[in-house]
């Protein structure tokens, strides 16, 4: 009975976890892509974020991410994968960096899906 009830509670936790929405994967995936979030260095929105200030020759100098929320796709998808400085290496599947972006771009899907011309 113990047994079968453990094994019901586990089923009903996997089975709470593994009905997650597109929205909940996607924002998972931003804040713990098998690595750093990238809302750390670029923001819970992607709009940049200052990581550190620190002087170089007497001069200031700011380390900052990028704003990442305004970029075209293509540009994303080769730049997220590719060697930057500052920026951890991630090896992101084309289906994972498709999530980024959407997460990225999410508010700007919903908009243009409300207005879909409905067809009689
Ligand atoms: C430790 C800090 C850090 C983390 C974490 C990080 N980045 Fe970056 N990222 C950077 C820096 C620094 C740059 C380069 C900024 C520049 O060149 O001005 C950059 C550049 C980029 C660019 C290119 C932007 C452009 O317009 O050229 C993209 C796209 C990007 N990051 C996406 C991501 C995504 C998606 C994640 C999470 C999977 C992520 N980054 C995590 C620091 C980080």
């Amino acid at each position: 009975m113990k047994v079968l009830l453990t094994l019901f509670i586990a089923l009903q936790v996997y089975g709470a976890t593994s009905f997650i929405t597109k929205e909940e994967y996607a924002a998972g995936l931003y804040h713990n892509p098998r690595g750093i979030g990238c809302q750390m260095c670029h923001g819970e929105l992607g709009e940049g974020r200052k990581i550190a200030t620190y002087k170089e020759e007497g001069e200031r100098k700011v380390f900052q991410g990028s704003p990442i929320n305004h970029t075209a796709f293509a540009d994303f998808y080769h730049r997220v994968n590719s060697k930057i400085i500052g920026m951890p290496r991630y090896y992101l599947t084309d289906t994972e960096i498709q999530t980024l972006y959407y997460y990225l771009h999410r508010e700007e899907f919903r908009r243009a899906a409300s207005k879909h011309i409905k067809s009689k």
